[in-house]
């Protein structure tokens, strides 16, 4: 991917915005200063902003957990729908990009961070970070179901890893279910793909854990607050980087 691409990707700014920042010579790949905004780089890279770590406006991140509604579209903007980045209020600014992706109909947690770095960790599919989703579901895992989902389940365009279902609750006469489904990848509508491959369809989700951290029960829809340091050390640990790294 093109290293301007891969920095607006991992929240260092809109496309123009990290074009000048590679401009200037502070971006390193493995260590060297790029400044060729179209230079190729890919996950085996390090990517480093090659200020001194005493520079805080590199070092200095801000990091949120907010409960994401229904009807707002993970994304940093966009022409026609409300997005996340709205619910932040005056909190919003440059460099502040989600952790991921929740459908405009899933709600629950959501971490908004302007740690690039932090962010190109937590959503690399190397990395096996848990996200464990409530779902509300037209019918009843059953035990090979549930087989199935800890085995990997083939679709026409990849193969799931194995994704833990527990049954919370079951109502028998209406066929329904509430599940808590657990995955460590990040593909498109996974959880609701992973339940029609079981013959059942998710009606609600709700992502209510990611990393090792838990949505904060307090927190109101369409409400945010900063992660406590404890958070964030759960969230350092599950990514693989040290809390030097930050
Ligand atoms: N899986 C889905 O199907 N949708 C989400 O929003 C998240 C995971």
């Amino acid at each position: 991917m093109r290293l301007d691409k891969y920095l607006a990707n991992n929240g260092f700014g809109s496309r123009s915005e990290v074009k000048k920042l590679i401009a200037s010579g502070r971006i390193t790949v493995d260590g060297t200063v790029v400044t060729d905004p179209a230079f190729k780089v890919g996950d085996g890279n390090t990517i480093g902003n090659g200020m001194p770590d005493n520079n805080s406006d590199f070092v200095s991140h801000v990091y949120y957990m907010l409960n994401k509604p229904n009807g707002y579209i993970t994304a940093a903007s966009d022409a026609k729908d409300r997005t996340v980045m709205e619910l932040l209020g005056n909190n919003r600014r440059s460099g502040l990009s989600p952790v991921g992706r929740l459908d405009k109909d899933t709600e629950g947690l959501l971490i908004i961070t302007d740690d690039g770095k932090l962010n190109h960790f937590l959503t690399s599919p190397k990395r096996d970070v848990p996200k464990k989703y409530y779902a509300l579901l037209d019918g009843i895992p059953d035990e090979e179901g549930i087989k199935k989902l800890r085995e990997g389940v083939a679709f026409k365009d990849f193969t799931s890893r194995p994704a833990v279902l527990e049954i919370a609750s079951c109502d028998k006469a209406a066929g329904t279910s509430e599940v808590y489904i657990t995955v460590t990848e990040g593909k498109f509508h996974e959880v609701k793909r992973l339940a029609i491959s079981i013959g059942c369809e998710v009606k609600y989700l709700k992502r209510v854990s990611f990393g090792g951290v838990d949505l904060d029960p307090e927190l109101k829809a369409g409400e945010f607050r900063v992660l406590d340091p404890c958070e964030l050390e759960c969230l350092f640990a599950s990514a693989g980087m040290k809390p030097d790294d930050k």
